[in-house]
């Protein structure tokens, strides 16, 4: 069942419903600023068991725990370090999850068995009431299936979890469009896990040095999601491309008749030869980051539902404003070998 809240005004009888459904055991799809999540009460190892089975979500994957403000961390950490304090007063309520070391109440469903949790606090207004009006702390990892692309919409999430959840809630597009981003604060030294629209510049500015995940060795399982190499991908087939000789060489590799691509361009005219040739649906994207980021699901989401069978996506700069980005479109792109 999909019920429609807004944002500027929310209805508190649906927001009472959706948290009751949470606090009974149920699954409900909300908005958050980044992206749709599936939210179960973290606490309840068999409601969040139902995240995993709608999902397909393999378990290894640990969920991040919502938390309506910082006050409730300590219900599910068990430690607050400094750091987490600094980042937590510039970037909270927002696109930023914490992973910290675990206290035992959280299943070990919801960390995969680590002995850390990951935390946020959303900014979403829907997700502030729900999460208010519930009073327990809500696993959500994206709305979406296994490796597929997060939603932005609410009808992203009906296309693909409809029957398996027992509320969505749709606020609306959301904002941000790319899921948080990932930090570990458990060890010395920080580690970004996701890049995302929180850079990396902006959390060494208060926090000094962060250090990046070390690659996985071939033959070790990885343990991050986020961090497999495929990853948030469209059914179409997503190929980087830089200037006109690549988008010539990638429109002859993926072109046939009757065959429809689409493309993300950003510097590229959408009315240049190159383009008009073999492109079914140029798109146009923004110079900004934020805003960038904002359209990408969308658009990929809406690529794929005209049936391309292939997505060129033109390579956005190498800024650290687009980490989060550029993160998104490799492991979109990724073709196992
Ligand atoms: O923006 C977001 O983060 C969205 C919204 C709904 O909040 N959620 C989201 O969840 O993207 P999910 O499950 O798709 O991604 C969770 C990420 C994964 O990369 C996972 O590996 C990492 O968080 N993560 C969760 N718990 C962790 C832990 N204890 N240690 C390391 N990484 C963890
Ligand atoms: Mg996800």
């Amino acid at each position: 069942m999909i019920l429609h809240i807004d944002p500027q005004n929310i209805d508190p009888e649906i927001v009472a419903r959706a948290a009751k459904v949470l606090r009974d055991g149920g699954l409900v799809a909300f908005p958050t600023e980044t992206v749709y999540g599936l939210g179960a009460n973290a606490l309840d190892a068999v409601a969040v068991e139902k995240i995993f089975a709608a999902k397909q979500r393999p378990h290894f994957n640990p969920l991040i725990v919502h938390l309506p403000d910082t006050s409730r961390v300590l219900e599910v950490a068990a430690q607050w370090p400094e750091k987490a304090q600094i980042l937590a007063e510039h970037f909270w309520p927002g696109p930023l999850t914490l992973v910290l070391p675990k206290r035992d109440i959280v299943p070990d469903r919801v960390t995969a068995g680590l002995n850390t949790v990951a935390v946020r606090v959303p900014q979403h207004p829907v997700a502030q009431a729900l999460l208010q009006a519930a009073q327990i702390p809500v696993a959500a990892p994206s709305a979406n299936l296994f490796m597929q692309l997060s939603p932005t919409r609410a009808q992203h999430v009906a296309q693909s979890l409809e029957n398996r959840v027992d509320l969505i809630l749709d606020g609306g597009p959301c904002n941000v469009g790319i899921e948080s981003t990932v930090l570990s604060l458990a060890d010395e030294t920080p580690v970004l896990l996701r890049p995302g629209s929180v850079s990396r510049t902006q959390i060494e500015k208060l926090i000094g040095p962060v250090a990046s995940p070390q690659e996985p060795k071939n033959d070790t399982p990885r343990l991050a999601p986020g961090m497999l190499e495929r990853h948030y991908a469209p059914r179409a087939k997503l190929v980087m491309f830089e200037g006109r000789e690549e988008l010539k060489q990638a429109i002859y590799n993926n072109c046939g008749d009757g065959i429809w691509i689409g493309a993300l361009l950003l510097n590229l005219d959408a009315t240049s030869p190159e383009v008009g040739y073999g492109i079914t649906f140029p798109v146009v994207m923004p110079h900004d980051a934020q805003e960038y980021a904002r359209k990408l699901y969308e658009q990929l989401h809406a690529l794929d539902e005209l049936g391309c069978v292939a997505i060129l996506v033109e390579s956005v700069p190498d800024f650290p404003a687009w980490d989060g980005i550029r993160d998104r479109l490799q492991r979109a792109g990724f073709q196992e070998k």
